[in-house]
């Protein structure tokens, strides 16, 4: 048997404004996984997929094009050049929740070609597994920027600007991010249509909230590499107030956020698509835990704290 393992994502800024090309900063949350093991499977059973969480067993052989679990897997080998429906039971569990913006199903996707590379006895740049990932992603997300798959496969904070590139940068003084979730999914690709209306509508107005949003993100950065976290929560505030206007935060995110920052946080903002989903905190050492007990107080149905090295 072969295992790989990927872990979960938030953005720390710009998203929205990174699917029109501007800016935006992700980083990995190693606190939650998701895993994929790899069996030989009996005689003539070909390649089955069983995702334990999703309660769905899917037959490679069988399953469409549209099928996300399918379709990585076809790729992967495809790429490594193996059988294309081999007696194999891949399976796949992940505590990274889904539709909350933790990039769940990239996370899902890379530790599935991971396994597979594995137990075929091959090495793939982490390059190689992002670029197949974002393949899949499509199905997911329809236009996605690629964010997601690029900070899972790295598992590196990045800098990344769509179709232009990404960098891993120095983070000057390592810091705690609460990471709160709303209880509340929403689809990403719905939050990204949405948005796509709503700018063509008033490009105008939108394209100036996105190099706002951009702005943010060279600063975030900058803030991020001098250890200045004051500034870098300033910075997520600005960012939050930006994600209103463009129309993407809800009742339940404001809430945590407001709850985040009465117990201390140094800035706190939606991560992630919208409309529910998981916020983030930038909090101290002295106030992570007064910050997750508000969180919970104010209804946070999950709280991580991650460390961003
Ligand atoms: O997959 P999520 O929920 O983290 O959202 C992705 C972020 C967006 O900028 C809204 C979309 C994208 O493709 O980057």
């Amino acid at each position: 048997m072969t295992s790989a393992s990927a872990p979960g994502k938030v953005i720390l800024c710009g998203e929205h404004a990174v699917v029109y090309g501007r800016p935006a900063i992700a980083v990995p949350v190693g606190e939650v996984q998701a895993l994929a093991h790899v069996d030989a499977g009996g005689p003539g059973q070909g390649t089955l997929v069983v995702a334990q969480d999703l309660e769905r067993t899917v037959a490679v052989g069988k399953a469409d094009k549209e099928d996300p679990l399918a379709q990585i897997v076809r790729l992967t080998l495809e790429q490594i050049g193996g059988e294309t429906d081999p007696d194999l039971t891949i399976t796949v569990t992940s505590t990274i929740p889904i539709g909350r913006g933790m990039g769940s199903g990239a996370a899902i996707s890379t530790a599935i070609v991971r396994a597979l590379a594995e137990h075929h006895g091959q090495w793939m740049s982490s390059r190689a597994v992002s670029d197949l990932v974002y393949q899949v992603e499509q199905i997911y997300h329809g236009t996605p920027s690629g964010i997601d798959n690029t900070v899972v496969a790295f598992e590196k904070p990045i800098f990344f600007v769509k179709e232009v590139g990404w960098e891993v940068f120095w983070v000057g003084r390592p810091f705690l991010l609460v990471v709160a979730d709303t209880g509340v999914t929403s689809a990403t690709w719905q939050v990204v249509g949405d948005v796509r209306r709503r700018y063509e509508a008033d490009p105008d107005l939108y394209s100036s909230l996105f190099d706002r949003v951009g702005a943010v993100s060279h600063k975030a950065r900058t803030a991020i590499e001098e250890g200045n976290l004051d500034t870098l929560g300033r910075l997520m505030d600005e960012n939050q107030a930006l994600l209103q206007q463009i129309g993407v935060s809800s009742p339940e995110v404001d809430r945590l956020v407001a709850a985040a920052r009465q117990g201390g946080a140094l800035g706190a903002k939606l991560s992630g698509a919208g409309w529910g989903g998981n916020i983030i905190a930038l909090v101290t050492r002295e106030t992570s835990a007064r910050v997750d007990m508000m969180l919970r107080l104010a209804g946070a149905a999950n709280v991580i704290i991650t460390e961003v090295r």
